[in-house]
C-alpha cells in the first residue's frame, strides 16, 4: 500500500493521506535557521544549532505523536467547527488532504465544507527565519465568515534545560506583543528573542501557553480556539507561544493570502525591519522562487538519463537533495537523533561532504576545515562538535575508557582529497588551519599526515589499528581496559587513506612523501594479510583477548561486512581474496531489503563486545541492514568489475522502490533511512532512521561515481562505467569546475565495464581536459 507518490516534474513527493506510518518529515533551511516538518505540520524549529539555540518546542514519545507544531487552525464563525489543512492536532476528517514535500519547502492542503487552506513553509534567502505562506479560499457560491488561527509553541534556548529545569525556565520566560510581533525571551538576556509576527490585522494573539490551550486541554481542542478569540495574554511566566487569531469574511469564491513570519532575532530591536521585506503575500511567493532557483541550480550540476526510472529520480533529485541535510545537520537533528546529545560527528560530516562535492565544493571546504580544527595535535580528533558553541567531544556513550575513536581522523583524508580533486585547488593543502587546542596550527597537508601518524602510532599486538573506544561500528566496543583490541576495518581504512595521500603526492610529484606513504601503506597491508584473512573473508576484528570477531571459528558474528568491502576499498585484497570476500557477502549477508551488518546475529549481552550485542538479533549493528555500508560494497563490486551486481545491490534499497510497500517500510520512501531491521527480525524489512545516515553520501557517490563512473580527477573528468550489461548506455550532464559536459556512453557488446574510446567534440582523447570555465563540450564514451 502506498501513501502518496512521487511528482517529478515539480520535484516534490505528494502525500495523499495523513495517516502515514510514521511522520514523513521534509527539512526546511539551509542549515543555520530551519526545522524539521512533518506531512501533518508537526516539528519544530532552531538556529544553528538545536541544541543550544531551540526555537520551538517538540515533544518527543509523546501521545498523540508528532507534536506540537506549525499549526494553522480555521474556524468557522458561525457553527464554530474549527480543523487544520495538515489534519493536526484537531484531526478533523478533511474532504480532501495533501502534503507536498518539496525541496527546501513543505505545502499542506485541506478542504473542509467549502473551505481550502493551504499553508507553504519555508525559509527565505537563507534568514534567520520562516514563512509560513497561507492561502484560504471560499469554494462556495456564498458568503463564509472564518476566522484564522496561527499557532506556534516557543522553547528555552537550550533544548535540554527546558525539560530538565522547568522551575528555572517557567519562572524566567518572557513573552510580549507589540503590533504584529510577538517576542519571546528569557529575562536575564537583553539582546534576542524568539519571534512570530503578521502584517495582517489581528483581531486577538495570545503569548502564553496555559491562556491558549486553557486547562486540562491540548492543542486538539484548545480553548482560544473553541471560544473564537485568544485572551490578549502576556507571559510573565510558564510556557510561551507565539498564536495569532484573524478575521475572515470571504465572499463566494474569494481567496485571502496571509504571511506569518517565525524565526530568530538576533537583536529583539530589529525585528521589524528583518523581516519587512517578507510580510506580504507578493514577497513572499518572489522568494519562494528564489528557493526553488537555488535548488534548481544545487541540483543543475549533475542530472542523468538512465534507462532506470528510480535511480534518474534519486540521482538528479532526492539523493542530491538528502545529501545536503545530512551535510547541513550530520546526525544531530531528525525525529530520531533528538538534536539533545549529540553534535555535528566528525566522521559522519567528513563523509557527508563526499555526497555535495560536486555541487558546492566551497561550503564542503568550509566544513572540513571546522572539522581539521576538532583534531588534536597528535592527529586524531573529537567525536563530535557543537555548531555553535564550537564545543568538541567525544560523545555520549557511558563507556569512559577511552577519549578517541580509531577512525574519525582517518575520514579527513577522503573529504579533502574529494575536494582538492573537484576543485583544483592544490593550494589549499597549504592552508594554515588550527588544531583543537586553538593555538597550534599546521598546514592541511600536515593535518592529513597527522592523521595517518596517529593510527601509525596506535596499532596493536597484530600490527594492526587498536580500537579505541570503537570505529566506524559505535556499538563494537572491544577495548574492555587492557588495550590490545584492534579494529581490522580502520586498517583497512588506514589503506585506503594512506593510497590516496600517495595518489595526491604522486600527481604533486612529492617523490619522499611517497616512499613514506607506500611504506605505511604496504606495512600494514601485510600486517592485515597475515593476522586477518580467515579463509573465505577478513575477520572484523580482535577483542581486548586478542580473540578474532568476524570468524568462522565464532558462534556468532561470522563474518561482517565492512571488513569485505573495505578490503577492496582499501586494496588490501589480492584478485583472489576480493572474489572470494565479496561472494562471502552476497551468499550469507544479502537479503531483499539489503545486506546486513553481519551474521549470524548475536543473541545475548556481552560486555566483551559492548554495544553491539545490546540490540536484538536482525536490529541496527547487529545484523540488521545498516545501509550506509551497501555502497561501500557497490563500489567495491564495481572496482572488481561486476556492474550487474553492483545494481542488485543498488536497486533494493532505493527507497522510491518501497513506495507500494511503504506500509511495511514505515519510512519515508523519498530519502535513505540509516537501518532497515535485517533477516534474522521478526519485523524484516522495517525502515528506521530516516534522513541522517551516510547512506545518503555514499549512496550519491557509489551510483554517480561508480555505477555511472563519472567523477572529478585532479586534472581531468574521468567517466568509466560500470552499469548492468543490458544497458545500452545513458546520458548525463555534468558541470565540473565550471564547464558544462553531455555525456553520452554506449554499451554497444553488453559488456557494461570498461572504456574502448572516448571523443570530445568529435575528437578523439585520452583523458577528459577541464576547459575553460563557462564553455560547453560534448562527450562520447564507447564501452568495451
Ligand atoms: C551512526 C553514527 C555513525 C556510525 C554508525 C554506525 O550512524 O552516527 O557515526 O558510524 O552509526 O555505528
Amino acid at each position: 500500500m502506498r501513501y502518496g507518490y512521487f511528482d517529478k516534474k515539480n520535484k516534490e513527493y505528494v502525500i495523499t493521506r495523513p495517516d502515514t506510518p510514521t511522520p514523513w518529515i521534509n527539512y526546511i533551511g539551509s542549515g543555520a535557521y530551519g526545522g524539521i516538518v512533518s506531512n501533518t505540520g508537526g516539528g519544530y524549529s532552531f538556529h544553528k544549532d538545536p541544541q543550544n539555540r531551540r526555537v520551538t518546542r517538540y515533544r518527543y514519545n509523546n501521545i498523540p505523536a508528532d507534536r506540537p507544531g506549525r499549526y494553522i487552525y480555521i474556524r468557522n464563525r458561525e457553527n464554530g467547527e474549527y480543523w487544520n489543512p495538515g489534519y493536526q492536532p484537531v484531526q478533523k476528517k478533511l474532504d480532501d488532504y495533501n502534503c507536498r514535500h518539496g525541496m527546501g519547502y513543505t505545502v499542506l492542503s485541506g478542504e473542509y465544507q467549502g473551505v481550502t487552506g493551504e499553508v507553504t513553509y519555508f525559509v527565505p534567502d537563507d534568514k534567520d527565519f520562516e514563512i509560513w505562506h497561507l492561502k484560504v479560499n471560499n469554494t462556495r457560491t456564498v458568503s463564509q465568515k472564518l476566522q484564522v488561527f496561527a499557532y506556534s509553541e516557543f522553547c528555552f534556548w537550550q533544548a535540554v534545560m527546558d525539560q530538565q529545569n522547568v522551575d528555572w525556565v517557567q519562572q524566567i520566560n518572557q513573552g510580549r506583543y507589540e503590533d504584529g510581533i510577538i517576542t519571546y525571551y528569557p529575562h536575564y538576556i537583553s539582546d534576542n528573542a524568539a519571534f512570530f509576527a503578521t502584517a495582517e490585522k489581528v483581531s486577538s494573539y495570545d503569548t502564553n501557553l496555559e491562556a491558549f490551550i486553557g486547562k486540562y486541554r491540548s492543542e486538539s481542542n484548545p480553548l482560544a480556539v473553541e471560544q473564537g478569540a485568544c485572551s490578549n495574554s502576556v507571559s510573565y511566566r510558564m510556557n510561551g507561544v507565539g498564536a495569532f487569531c484573524i478575521e475572515l469574511d470571504l465572499k463566494a469564491k474569494e481567496e485571502k493570502e496571509i504571511v506569518f513570519i517565525l524565526g530568530f532575532a538576533e537583536d529583539r530591536k530589529n525585528i521589524r525591519e528583518d523581516i519587512k521585506d517578507y510580510l506580504s503575500p507578493e514577497n513572499a511567493r518572489a522568494a519562494l522562487d528564489r528557493l526553488k532557483a537555488y535548488w534548481d541550480s544545487y541540483t543543475g550540476k549533475l542530472s542523468v538519463e538512465t534507462p532506470d526510472e528510480d535511480m534518474n529520480l534519486f540521482v538528479n533529485i532526492w539523493n542530491q537533495y538528502q545529501c545536503k541535510t545530512t551535510f547541513n545537520w550530520s546526525r544531530f537533528v531528525s525525529l530520531y537523533q533528538l538534536g539533545l546529545g549529540r553534535g555535528m560527528g566528525i566522521r559522519d560530516s567528513a563523509q557527508d561532504t563526499l555526497g555535495v562535492m560536486h555541487t558546492i565544493p566551497d561550503e564542503a571546504r568550509q566544513l572540513i576545515i571546522k572539522l581539521l580544527q576538532c583534531q588534536y595535535t597528535d592527529g586524531r580528533a573529537y567525536h563530535l562538535f557543537f555548531p555553535l558553541t564550537g564545543e568538541g567531544g567525544v560523545g555520549d556513550a557511558p563507556v569512559k575508557l577511552f577519549d578517541w575513536y580509531s577512525d574519525d581522523h582517518l575520514w579527513l583524508i577522503l573529504a579533502v582529497n574529494a575536494y582538492v580533486k573537484e576543485s583544483g585547488d592544490f593550494g589549499f593543502l597549504e592552508q594554515s588551519v588550527l588544531y583543537n587546542d586553538k593555538s597550534s596550527s599546521a598546514s592541511v597537508m600536515e593535518h592529513l599526515d597527522m592523521a595517518l601518524a596517529f593510527t601509525h602510532n596506535n596499532r596493536g599486538p597484530n600490527k594492526i589499528a587498536l580500537a579505541g573506544r570503537a570505529d566506524w561500528n559505535d556499538t563494537l566496543n572491544l577495548d574492555i581496559g587492557k588495550g590490545i583490541a584492534e579494529s581490522v576495518f580502520t586498517s583497512m581504512l588506514y589503506c585506503r587513506a594512506a593510497s590516496e595521500m600517495i595518489e595526491l603526492y604522486e600527481y604533486l610529484g612529492k617523490h619522499e612523501l611517497c616512499k613514506k606513504y607506500k611504506a605505511m601503506f604496504e606495512e600494514m597491508k601485510i600486517a592485515i594479510n597475515e593476522s586477518s584473512w580467515d579463509g573465505q573473508w577478513y575477520k572484523r576484528a580482535f577483542d581486548d583477548f586478542g580473540q578474532p570477531i568476524g570468524s568462522e571459528q565464532n558462534q556468532y558474528g561470522k563474518i561482517f561486512i565492512n571488513s569485505q568491502s573495505w578490503a577492496v576499498l582499501g586494496k588490501v585484497a589480492d584478485v583472489e581474496k576480493a572474489e572470494k570476500c565479496m561472494e562471502s557477502v552476497y551468499k550469507y549477508l544479502n537479503s531483499k531489503f539489503g545486506i546486513v551488518t553481519m551474521y549470524p546475529a548475536y543473541t545475548e549481552y556481552d560486555e566483551t563486545k559492548g554495544g553491539v550485542t545490546t540490540y536484538p538479533p536482525g536490529t541496527k549493528e547487529n545484523g540488521g541492514i545498516f545501509l550506509h555500508t551497501n555502497p561501500w560494497v557497490m563500489i567495491s563490486e564495481i572496482m572488481l568489475g561486476h556492474g550487474d551486481r553492483a545494481f542488485e545491490y543498488y536497486s533494493q534499497i532505493l527507497p522510491g522502490k518501497r513506495n507500494e510497500d511503504a506500509e511495511l517500510y514505515e519510512v519515508e520512501p523519498y530519502v535513505y533511512c540509516q537501518n532497515i531491521l535485517g533477516k534474522e527480525h521478526p519485523q524484516f524489512g522495517v525502515g528506521r532512521n530516516s534522513w541522517l545516515s551516510g547512506t545518503a553520501a555514499w549512496n550519491m557517490v557509489s551510483s554517480s561515481q561508480h555505477i555511472l563512473g563519472i567523477r572529478a580527477s585532479y586534472d581531468s573528468l574521468e567517466v568509466d562505467p560500470c552499469i548492468p550489461s543490458q544497458w545500452q548506455g545513458f546520458k548525463a550532464r555534468r558541470v565540473f569546475r565550471g564547464v558544462t559536459y553531455n555525456i553520452e556512453v554506449h554499451n554497444p557488446n553488453k559488456v557494461g565495464c570498461g572504456v574502448s574510446s572516448i571523443t570530445v567534440d568529435g575528437k578523439e582523447v585520452e583523458k577528459i581536459p577541464v576547459y575553460e570555465a563557462g564553455t560547453e563540450h560534448n562527450v562520447v564514451v564507447v564501452m568495451l
